[in-house]
């Protein structure tokens, strides 16, 4: 006979557990201390919690890995140590979520950290939902030494991994320094936050030692900059409330894991609707310029426009829209600043923004006018060719349904690069206002006919009458469609009707690349 505790003791031993585990957890939840949350809210941040709780659907956080704390024998032991990290939703699809917490020393990257973040990245990637990372941190606990490095390594070894199976969202909340930059920057986009967000390497103090040059820290590392010249940052949110409104807009466009397609929404938009204003959207006189997102935003779904990295290299525009219902990834020239052309940041922005859709089942429609590659010794010196070679690689790579519409310029290098057939773009369309030629009329004209030129008695009148032969046979679209260079030359009003019917025949493409272990895009 085995003898057992009285019922009312083990009643009661079963509340005392109990009691225990509520004040363990009561203890997770404290992060840094009253004190440090009141510095942190005087900030003007949120706690890692208040975070998570305004980002995902109410009630649907389940915290992981809450009791992990220091390994240090005289470290701080706190629970949690400087992360909250677990699974959630948003619009009731599943995500996992990293929060680091700015309370417990400076959110500094320790292998506790390490440890609570991998393992909910290894659930991420295994399960196929999106990681979403809330950054705010100081970079390698520096009293860990090589453990804070090894941490990191396991994070960014990670985030390689998952690269192109699910897709990977860095918010930056506060300072990110040292090794806080370069998990996000491993990640697919980083949202800023203005004011309280700065991404740097080395902050202004190391640099006042090392190059004498002092810096303060929002033109070193803050929001706008890195918005526009450095081109880290894809968007900028004006607050946090923003910037969790911006993930959870980039969430709708995008599918869970590369293995689905991405979420299709019913939409009231007639897929026939033909905007009679795009049909006098494009100035015959190809100095002229006019703004090609009007021409996005009247032929995708109304409202649909959502733009991706749109103050960094402007003469370029990338961003996703919804073609009846679908996500599509829309990729143009902006003939409204620098006339279009293709510059070294444009090409990142371009190539980047290319392999992303391909790798996430986004199909890819493009609108080209392009005058071509920038040319200049800056431009050159600064590897216009290998970053140019960029967009070639990722549109030639692409194997999504693709589409182009020539609008205008269509001129040597950037007509081939920007989606043309010969990138294996499924459909090439060209508006009557297309001019497809190996560069413009003047510059032809200057090349071809410099010495008649210079012997002419009439030079001038000579070259206007070239230039008037030159337009005459490249000024339009249809010597290009003669020879099937492009498919068909249509209104710009039917633009709309043209590409749902057409994305709805490609929508089961199928592609068969050739086997590789991967292929060496020119970096
Ligand atoms: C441990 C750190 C720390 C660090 C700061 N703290 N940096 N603890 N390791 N790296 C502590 C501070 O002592 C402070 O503790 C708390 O974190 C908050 O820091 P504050 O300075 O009070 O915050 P704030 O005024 O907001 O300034 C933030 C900051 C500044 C601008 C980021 O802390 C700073 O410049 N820190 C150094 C950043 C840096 O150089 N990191 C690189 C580490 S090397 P108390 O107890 O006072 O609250 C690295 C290499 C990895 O990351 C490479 C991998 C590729």
């Amino acid at each position: 006979m085995v003898d057992t505790a009285p019922a009312d003791d083990v009643d009661s031993l079963n509340r005392d557990l109990n009691q225990e585990l509520l004040r363990h957890r009561e203890l997770t939840r404290e992060g840094g201390g009253r004190e440090a949350v009141e510095k942190q809210h005087a900030k003007g941040k949120l706690t890692a919690r208040e975070r998570i709780e305004r980002l995902l659907d109410p009630g649907s956080f389940q915290e992981v890995a809450p009791y992990v704390e220091e390994r240090r024998p005289k470290g701080p032991h706190i629970p949690g140590d400087a992360a909250v990290v677990g699974l959630g939703r948003i619009d009731g699809r599943k995500v996992a979520v990293a929060a680091q917490d700015f309370t417990v020393i400076g959110g500094s990257f320790s292998e506790a950290q390490a440890q609570k973040v991998c393992e909910v990245m290894d659930l991420a990637t295994g399960s196929g939902v999106p990681f979403i990372a809330l950054n705010d941190s100081v970079g390698a606990r520096i009293q860990e030494g090589v453990r804070s490095l090894a941490g990191y390594s396991e994070l960014f070894w990670r985030n390689t991994q998952a690269s192109g199976v699910i897709p990977q969202i860095s918010l930056m909340l506060g300072p990110c320094a040292g090794g806080s930059v370069y998990s996000p920057g491993l990640t697919d986009f980083v949202i800023m936050t203005e004011g309280i967000s700065h991404m740097f390497i080395t902050g202004p103090e190391v640099i006042r030692e090392v190059t004498g040059e002092d810096v303060d820290l929002e033109t070193l590392g803050g929001a706008r900059n890195h918005a526009a010249v450095s081109g880290v940052a894809h968007f900028v949110a004006a607050d946090e409330e923003d910037a969790f409104a911006t993930t959870r807009k980039l969430l709708s466009y995008l599918p869970s894991n590369n293995t689905e397609r991405p979420p299709r929404i019913g939409t009231q938009d007639d897929p026939d609707r033909a905007d009679a204003t795009l049909d006098v959207l494009v100035p015959p006189d190809g100095s002229e310029p006019y703004d090609m997102r009007e021409a996005i935003t009247s032929i995708f779904d109304r409202e649909s426009f959502f733009e991706v990295h749109a103050a960094f290299a402007p003469n370029a525009i990338v961003g996703f829209v919804r073609l009846n219902g679908a996500p599509t990834g829309v990729v143009a020239n902006q003939p409204d600043h620098l006339a279009g052309v293709l510059d070294i940041d444009a090409s990142d922005k371009i190539a980047r923004f290319v392999r992303f859709c391909d790798a996430f089942n986004i199909p890819l429609v493009t609108f080209v006018d392009c005058p071509g590659f920038m040319p200049g010794m800056e431009q050159e010196h600064g590897g216009i060719i290998r970053h140019g070679a960029k967009i070639l690689y990722a549109y030639a790579e692409a194997t999504v349904p693709k589409v182009c519409v020539v609008t205008r310029k269509a001129y040597g290098g950037a007509y081939i690069a920007m989606s043309s057939k010969y990138v294996r773009t499924d459909m090439v369309y060209a508006w009557p206002t297309a001019e497809i030629a190996v560069m413009g009329a003047e510059g032809a004209v200057n090349i071809l006919y410099r010495k008649r030129l210079a012997q002419s008695d009439h030079p001038e009148e000579a070259r206007e009458q070239l230039i008037s032969d030159f337009h005459e046979q490249f000024g339009s679209p249809y010597a290009a469609a003669a020879s099937g260079h492009v498919d068909d030359v249509i209104l710009p009003s039917e633009t709309r009707a043209k590409l749902v019917a057409v994305f709805d025949f490609l929508q089961d493409k199928q592609a068969s690349p050739l086997p590789k272990k991967h292929g060496n895009i020119p970096l």
